[in-house]
């Protein structure tokens, strides 16, 4: 069971034809929880019944009451992606203030759950001062990040063409911390 989690960012509206579908293809199962904001993206374009089609499970993106049972399955592994600066932010800082960050900080916690995070950043995120210590804070916790310059060079604010997200590196990383024992 995976766990994949999505922030409001350049392509979030691939995210069922580029990670839940081929999950689902190589025979995981897949719930789908959302911030606010990408909730209400994927909303405006029609995404969140087809998402809920395809998984089964009902797409998350607020926290259940008290009285209500868990609405996913436990999870084996969490993907990250895409994930916002801003979230990536919050969830070094161990901030949960929404059910996709809730999730994810429990897990980072939990030593058998592996959390693979896609960052999908600019350039410009990248030279805020505290972005190299976020990275650094999920690295020692544990966290597989995919990124770098060969996975997804960094792009300036709105430069054009804008760069495929890597969707196979991310769903290889989740398929390979699910069959390496922890
Ligand atoms: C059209 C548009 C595209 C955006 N693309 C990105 C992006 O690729 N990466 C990013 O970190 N933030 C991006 N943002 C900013 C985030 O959506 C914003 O920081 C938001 O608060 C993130 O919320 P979340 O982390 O709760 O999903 C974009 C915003 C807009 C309006």
């Amino acid at each position: 069971m995976i766990g994949v989690v999505a922030a409001a960012t350049g392509g979030l509206g691939e995210l069922r034809s580029g990670l839940i579908e081929p999950a689902l293809n190589r025979g995981f199962r897949v719930g789908v929880t959302l911030t606010p904001t990408a909730a209400r993206w994927l909303a405006a374009a029609g995404e969140l019944d087809a998402i809920a089609a395809a998984t089964g499970l009902p797409v998350r993106s607020q926290s259940r009451l008290p009285t209500e049972a868990r609405p996913h399955p436990p999870v084996d592994c969490y993907v990250f992606a895409p994930a916002s600066a801003n979230s990536v932010a919050k969830l070094a800082l161990g901030i949960g203030d929404n059910q996709a960050l809730t999730q994810l900080g429990e897990a980072l916690g939990d030593p058998t759950v592996p959390v693979v995070v896609f960052p999908r950043i600019n350039a410009a995120h990248a030279r805020h001062p505290a972005w190299p210590g976020h990275l650094a804070a999920l690295r020692s916790a544990g966290a597989i990040l995919v990124e770098g310059p060969a996975v997804f060079p960094l792009a300036e604010p709105a430069e054009k063409p804008v760069r495929p997200l890597p969707w196979p590196a991310i769903l290889t990383a989740a398929a390979e911390a699910l069959s390496s024992p922890l």
